[in-house]
């Protein structure tokens, strides 16, 4: 520890050598408003380009850092040579306290300046608790509970060593073929930024050196969510309409809510890798927004502009990444290899480098790890923190928000609690892995409540089991692992059997985990395998099913849409699946959540989105004509709408007004009654459709939702104020304005409401 002593000493006189080493470019933006500005600026003054340059280095910690590097490992070796150097400025994927104080202890004791890493690592809906899927987390509409579950993953994080997380990603998802829609809040830029904001608060708190607070990282910026085909890392392509509209608000949203870091993106998007993107970066993320956190790139991606055909080399990457404002590399090593020579080349201005240095050390001292650069890593904290009991009731909490009622004829839910023979279907319902999805690297495997485990906390009725079929991904995150044969119905007679011999049957189908997530795209949104099979030959012999899905996307399933009489989307719902299914079914827990994307009927209707633009011929209810916007073999309507889902009692919407407040405001008020027996929560949802403008604007837009809970027979009077932030949009040159004219309002339980009014501005 001899010279960690001496490093906080050697800080602290540095706070008195007045040196202000400057960017010296006008083109560079971090300012120095920071409290950590004089601190940072001698730190810089005395840094050598290289080590400048090491800041903007990032490794990946696949060796054994708690103990030797393995012999003959050169990639090993060179990161920890690197190390002692002071060219690392951050590591990912080290976790647990041991291992990340012995990575620190390299950077912080045996480095020239004895700068301390910043410890990165994918958190995205939990550490080792987890939460559901962040899309499903969506479906809740419930900032509070989202916020509570991002402070649950900050915590744990935390107590592991962990500093930064690559979270929250803030794409929009209009493409369940998408593998990462999982991951996202769905496909409303309205939604998606409070849902970000809800998620880098969690992370965040308000004190960003507290011991239990970790950085954020806002991902992808920008346009991965619009892969062309769904599938990852393909090219986007898209107007700017659409970029300031409907890509960009979460990501703004998360720079006005503090957000330290950024992440950019694989994708190319109109030609322009984002990852070189000046345009994105430099003018509108650090310009217009004036964002003065820093941006890593994503895995490799300023190496992977080669491939792209934007970099001729490895060198020539590193020069367009840097220029355009990428300030860390993850994992290319280019920054390390070149920037150096391309700075003493004049290809890429010192300036630059010094700037990307200033925000990333500016973390680093916001964070505290200057102060104590082993200030996560405290054994005792980790054993009391990581797995407890309030971590355990705050997702449970979260998944229940979660679940998605999506049809409930005859009111066959909630089940009675007892005399009922239940058969329980479906490899799913077995299934402890499934539940975590495709983010749970610290997670272990198989620590998911199963349904079959969450069905047994109501003893009184008689339960029995079947698999039925079974569905064949996995078992690694890495290899797409044919474990069984997946056209197998061997399991049919025994599911057909107890299905025959029960009152309900419920039938856990959908997706596994490793079906979702990075790299995890499907042609097909339907049920994998001989599953849709499975549930048509148990519905010839009980029509009492309870569709029970378990998705990390939403799946198109119209067959069961017409059939089958109750319809439950429990996504991947984590640690407490199981559980939180259970006392749905059982109705202990009235659910209330709404899909935050659409669902379509089939995929060849993707991309279906709620708030497209109406076209010169919009659809008429007219089938037999021709020549209007439809499809001659499907409806143009969605299997489930934006913002959908049921609740086990109704609620009734009247009473809507539109009245001026008289400053240029107008007030939407309307009464929303909980119509029907028992308790229950709704999110009422507020639509506007500015109706003629300079841009065509989509035929309606979500502007204001709340989450209102109500006695059966009570009443509420919902009220929203509606001024030039709901009413603007921005222009094709990113200028936010807002005209006069017509403009139409929708409130209701989902985004296909007809329950309107209109005002003119
Ligand atoms: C690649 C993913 O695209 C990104 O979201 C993630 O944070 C990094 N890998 C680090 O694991």
């Amino acid at each position: 520890m001899k010279k960690a002593a001496f490093f906080g000493i050697f800080i602290l006189a540095l706070t008195f050598v007045a040196c202000n080493s400057g960017t010296g470019s006008s083109k560079v933006s971090s300012n120095s408003s920071s409290p950590f500005a004089a601190e940072v600026d001698s730190l810089l003054s005395i840094m050598t380009l290289e080590e400048k340059i090491g800041q903007m280095n990032q490794y990946n910690g696949f060796w054994n850092v708690t103990g030797p590097v393995p012999a003959g490992d050169e990639a090993a070796n060179k990161k920890y040579d690197h190390l002692k150097k002071g060219w690392v400025g951050s590591m990912l994927n080290v976790r647990g306290v041991e291992n990340v104080r012995a990575v620190q202890k390299i950077a912080v004791e045996e480095s020239r300046l004895g700068i301390p890493l910043i410890i990165g690592f994918d958190a995205i809906h939990g550490y080792k608790t987890l939460s559901p899927i962040p899309l499903a987390e969506s479906a809740s509409w419930d900032m509070e509970a989202i916020k509570r579950s991002a402070e649950v993953s900050a915590a744990e994080s935390a107590a592991s060593g962990i500093n930064w997380t690559f979270a929250p990603m803030v794409d929009i998802g209009r493409d369940p073929r998408w593998g990462r829609v999982m991951e996202g809040a769905g496909e409303d830029p309205y939604l998606g930024s409070k849902i970000a904001i809800a998620r880098v608060k969690g992370f965040q708190g308000d004190d960003l050196s507290d011991p239990f607070t970790i950085a954020a990282c806002t991902k992808h910026f920008a346009g991965y969510g619009f892969a062309e085909g769904g599938k990852d890392y393909n090219t986007a392509d898209f107007g700017t309409s659409t970029l300031y509209n409907m890509v960009l608000p979460p990501f703004k949203a998360t720079v006005d809510a503090d957000v330290k870091t950024f992440m950019n993106s694989f994708n190319v998007l109109n030609g322009i890798p984002a990852t070189g993107d000046e345009f994105l970066q430099r003018e509108i993320l650090k310009g217009r927004w004036n964002f003065q956190g820093f941006v890593v790139s994503d895995w490799g991606s300023i190496g992977e502009m080669i491939p792209h055909g934007y970099a001729e080399d490895g060198k020539h990457a590193a020069e367009l990444a840097a220029n355009a404002g990428s300030d860390m590399d993850m994992e290319s090593y280019l920054y390390v290899e070149h920037l150096a020579e391309l700075v003493r080349e004049g290809k890429v201005d010192e300036a630059y480098i010094n700037d990307a240095a200033r925000r990333i050390l500016t973390v680093k001292y916001e964070l505290g790890l200057f102060e104590d650069p082993y200030k996560y890593c405290d054994e005792a904290r980790e054993k009391a923190t990581i797995g407890k009991a309030a971590h355990q009731e705050a997702v449970l909490d979260m998944a229940k928000k979660s679940i998605v009622l999506l049809k409930n004829e005859n009111k066959l839910l909630p089940l009675k609690k007892s005399g009922q023979r239940i058969a329980v279907i479906g490899q799913f319902a077995n299934d402890k892995n499934s539940p975590l999805g495709s983010w749970r690297i610290a997670a272990d495997d198989n620590t998911a409540v199963s349904l079959m485990e969450g069905m047994a906390a109501y003893p009184d009725n008689r339960l029995t089991y079947a698999l039925g079929a079974q569905v064949s991904v996995g078992p690694t995150s890495f290899v797409m692992e044919t474990k069984i044969n997946e056209d197998d119905t061997s399991g049919f007679a025994e599911a057909i059997r107890v299905a025959r011999a029960a009152d309900v049957v419920i039938m856990n189908l959908g997706e596994v985990g490793w079906q979702s997530g990075e790299g995890r795209s499907r042609a097909n949104i339907d049920l994998p395998g001989v599953q849709q099979e499975l549930l048509e030959a148990v519905y010839k012999v009980n029509k009492n099913i309870v569709l029970v899905l378990q998705s990390g996307r939403p799946l198109a399933l119209p067959w069961a849409d017409e059939n089958i009489p109750a319809i439950v989307q429990a996504w991947q719902l984590g640690t407490q699946s199981g559980n939180a299914i259970a006392q749905v079914l059982y109705g202990d827990y009235n659910p209330s959540g709404k899909m935050p994307m659409t669902t379509p009927r089939d995929k060849g209707q993707i991309p279906l989105y709620y708030n497209h633009k109406s076209t010169g011929r919009p659809t008429i209810p007219a089938p037999n004509l021709v020549f209007w916007q439809h499809y001659m073999d499907e409806s143009n309507d969605p299997l489930y709408p934006f913002g959908h889902g049921l609740s086990y009692t109704e609620f009734k919407y009247d009473g809507l007004e539109v009245n001026a407040n008289g400053d240029g405001s107008y007030k939407v008020s309307f009464t929303l009654t909980n119509s029907g027996a028992v308790k229950g929560k709704e999110v009422a949802q507020l639509y506007i459709q500015d109706v003629t403008a300079s841009v065509t604007r989509p035929v309606r837009e979500l502007k204001g939702f709340e989450l209102v809970e109500l006695e059966p027979g009570a009443s509420k009077e919902i009220i929203f104020n509606i001024s030039d932030a709901e009413l603007g949009f921005y222009n094709n040159e990113g200028e936010f304005i807002v005209e006069d004219g017509l403009f139409r309002v929708f409130v209701g339980g989902s985004s296909a409401t007809q329950y309107s009014t209109e005002f003119a501005r």
